[in-house]
């Protein structure tokens, strides 16, 4: 049994994820590379009614511990029903957010604290990390704006301004700092093609001697 290669993605919300999960995907095939996709919260039958209710701005009374453990809940499925069997196939997964996403907003920007976020995560992911993580740092206003461009409706962690996202950010900011050797910072402002190379290299380094 080879060993994957486990890689997510993270940033503040319209940062531009979804479009270089999609590059990255393609560079990959390109290599005859076949990666298993997936998001969070979501990405089995239960994670997405998870997800529902986490995204669901009718859910407006939920409290911050509730909103963690539901993230947690979902990231537990996902890693044993898909994740974990993945890698231990020796595939490369590429998921849209994990366990940094509930650092950077539940922990710092919900104020819960890292010591609370890293025990759930823990017990969520039973100790599996990414290989790597890029971080797609912009500005909030820059990201508000894009999302304003796609016309896409607000859920409710959306819905909480330009103030969360900004705490949002300085949460990934300090991950970057923290995990230098897992977590890259990619300056989301520039060119989508400038981007997508600079992840497709470091995924090629990563690559070059494995067998995936
Ligand atoms: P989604 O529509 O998937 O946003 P995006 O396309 O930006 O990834 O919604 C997921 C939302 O949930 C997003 O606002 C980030 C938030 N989130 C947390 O607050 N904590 C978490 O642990 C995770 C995984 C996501």
């Amino acid at each position: 049994m080879s060993e994957g290669l486990f890689i997510t993605f993270e940033g503040i919300d319209g940062c531009g994820k979804s479009t270089q999960i999609r590059r990255l995907c393609s560079y990959l095939e390109e290599r005859g590379i076949s990666p298993v996709m997936v998001r969070e919260p979501g990405g089995t039958v239960v994670g997405e009614k998870i997800r529902e209710i986490l995204l669901d701005k009718k859910n407006d009374g939920m409290g911050p511990v509730c909103e963690l453990l539901l993230f947690e809940a979902a990231r537990a499925q996902i890693t044993e029903e898909v994740i974990r069997p993945s890698l231990e196939e020796g595939r490369v997964v590429i998921c849209d957010r994990f366990f940094d996403s509930t650092f950077a907003y539940q922990g710092h920007a919900r104020g819960l604290g890292d010591s609370k976020v890293s025990g759930l995560n823990l017990v969520a992911t039973s100790g599996l990390s990414p290989d790597v993580t890029f971080v797609l740092d912009i500005d909030p206003y820059e990201a508000l704006e894009r999302r304003g461009i796609r016309g896409e409706a607000e859920d409710r962690m959306e819905a909480l301004g330009v103030s969360f996202q900004d705490k949002v950010r300085e949460g990934y900011l300090m991950l970057c700092e923290r995990f230098p050797d897992r977590v890259v910072r990619i300056d989301a402002s520039g060119s989508r093609e400038d981007i997508a190379s600079e992840i497709a290299a470091k995924v090629g380094k990563m690559l070059d001697g494995r067998i995936c």
